[in-house]
């Protein structure tokens, strides 16, 4: 009887062991992106790694075009259709725009584990969250004000990095008479937008920024002020290689790499492309900031999770999310992306001069009030505002366009677009 007894409590303990313990889904993510340069492959590829060793299935969907204008459409599309995937790499009001139409779920769960609202920073904490929810994990933060030099290139006209616009004109005229392309640049809409934006952060000034890219201003997107923009941007033009349309922003960078030109205005996710390639900052290539009044233009790469359904999906978002905020995931994968963590608290002994300089400005910046959304990149502006300012910049780049014509379309255009 007792041995009866015996095996009847295992039975039932068993069958409490199974019904308490359900078998567990395995974690899978679709995860949609478009980091495919060299130093974004390995960036992404380290989270990949890190999903896979902890039992996910991740089914990679790249879409290549850098500043994820090619990605956007292919999200649209895939929503459309009913079929989103589990992750996609989206930001700023993009964000907000998908949460409020019901397409992302929430990550209260790991976000309260993980306590995301003390390591966080308030800029970044804004940016993911809808409502009050974290709908979206932040993985970096990416400054967008710089310029990457080749310093043996520059020495051959005598110059060093230029601390204000008038010296990146001097700069750049020295270099074009002596038969070498001042400014690495690609053709491509987003890149062009990149350009004027530090153009109006430098030349225009902070306020100006403010209030012509974040706050609309009319009087301001009209004014003289944005006349003398588009004036340097035609400067810019002049300083450029003819070969320079459609081509990619890493190509680009390859070019300062291999001294075929001596700068590019880019975000620091060129700097994943130098540290891919083995060189070193303050040796082979060097990192400063675009010429402004202590400014900072800030973009930040975050992760959205679409409603999809199947424990498999809602386990893989999970994992994703943890990991991608675990302090040594936050390490490594900026290390490789040439950003810096979203983090606050991850060490800061491995990163080189360019990413403490990008936390210690972007601190000071915070205090100093002069950190900007980037619009080009998606904080300040998403949709349509920002396709109207990328329309206007590019038409005006790539024709001969005056300054005074590009202002007035500009106010057009924003004010078709609101
Ligand atoms: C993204 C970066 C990306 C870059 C080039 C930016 O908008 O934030 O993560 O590397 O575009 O594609």
């Amino acid at each position: 009887m007792k041995n009866v007894a015996k095996a009847l409590l295992g039975a039932v303990s068993m069958l409490a062991v199974t019904v308490a313990a359900p078998a567990m889904a395995e974690p899978k993510a679709e995860v949609l992106h478009y980091w495919t340069s060299g130093g974004e492959a390995k960036a992404v590829q380290a989270l990949q790694e890190a999903f896979k060793a902890r039992g996910g299935t991740w089914v990679d969907a790249p879409v290549a075009g850098g500043g994820g204008d090619a990605q956007a459409a292919v999200l649209r599309a895939r929503v459309l259709a009913g079929d989103p995937p589990a992750a996609v790499q989206i930001k700023g009001p993009n964000i907000q725009e998908w949460a409020e139409a019901g397409a992302l779920g929430d990550l209260n769960a790991v976000a309260e584990a993980q306590d995301w609202d003390k390591v966080l920073p308030e800029t970044i904490q804004n940016i993911v969250k809808y409502d009050g929810q974290y709908v979206a994990v932040p993985v970096n933060v990416h400054r967008v004000d710089w310029i990457w030099a080749n310093p043996e290139v520059l020495a051959k006209v005598g110059a060093d990095v230029p601390k204000t616009w008038d010296e990146f004109n001097e700069t750049a005229e020295k270099l074009k008479a002596a038969g070498i392309i001042p400014l690495a640049h690609g053709g491509q809409p987003w890149q062009d937008a990149t350009v004027f934006e530090t153009v109006v952060l430098g030349v225009g000034g902070i306020d100006f920024y403010q209030k012509a890219l974040v706050d609309l201003d009319m009087e301001a997107l009209g004014s003289d002020t944005m006349v003398k923009v588009f004036d340097q941007m035609r400067k810019m033009r002049g300083y450029v290689d003819p070969d320079f349309p459609g081509r990619d922003w890493n190509l680009a960078t390859a070019m300062v790499m291999r001294g075929e030109a001596a700068m590019q205005i880019m975000g620091d996710w060129a700097k994943g492309e130098f540290a891919a390639a083995g060189l070193e900052p303050g040796k082979d290539y060097i990192c400063a900031s675009t010429p402004s009044d202590g400014g900072y233009l800030l973009n930040s790469d975050s992760f959205a999770m679409f409603n999809v359904s199947g424990d498999d999906n809602v386990e893989g978002q999970a994992l994703l999310a943890e990991l991608i905020l675990g302090t040594d995931f936050q390490e490594t994968f900026n290390l490789y992306k040439g950003s810096i963590p979203a983090r606050t608290d991850v060490p800061r002994g491995e990163f080189d001069a360019c990413a403490i300089k990008s936390m210690d400005d972007m601190v000071a910046a915070a205090e100093g009030g002069t950190l900007m959304g980037s619009m080009a990149h998606e904080i300040a502006q998403a949709g349509a505002i920002r396709g109207a300012f990328i329309d206007v910049v590019t038409a005006h780049f790539n024709s001969d366009m005056s300054s005074t014509e590009a202002t007035e379309k500009l106010v057009k255009a924003i004010k078709l677009a609101m």
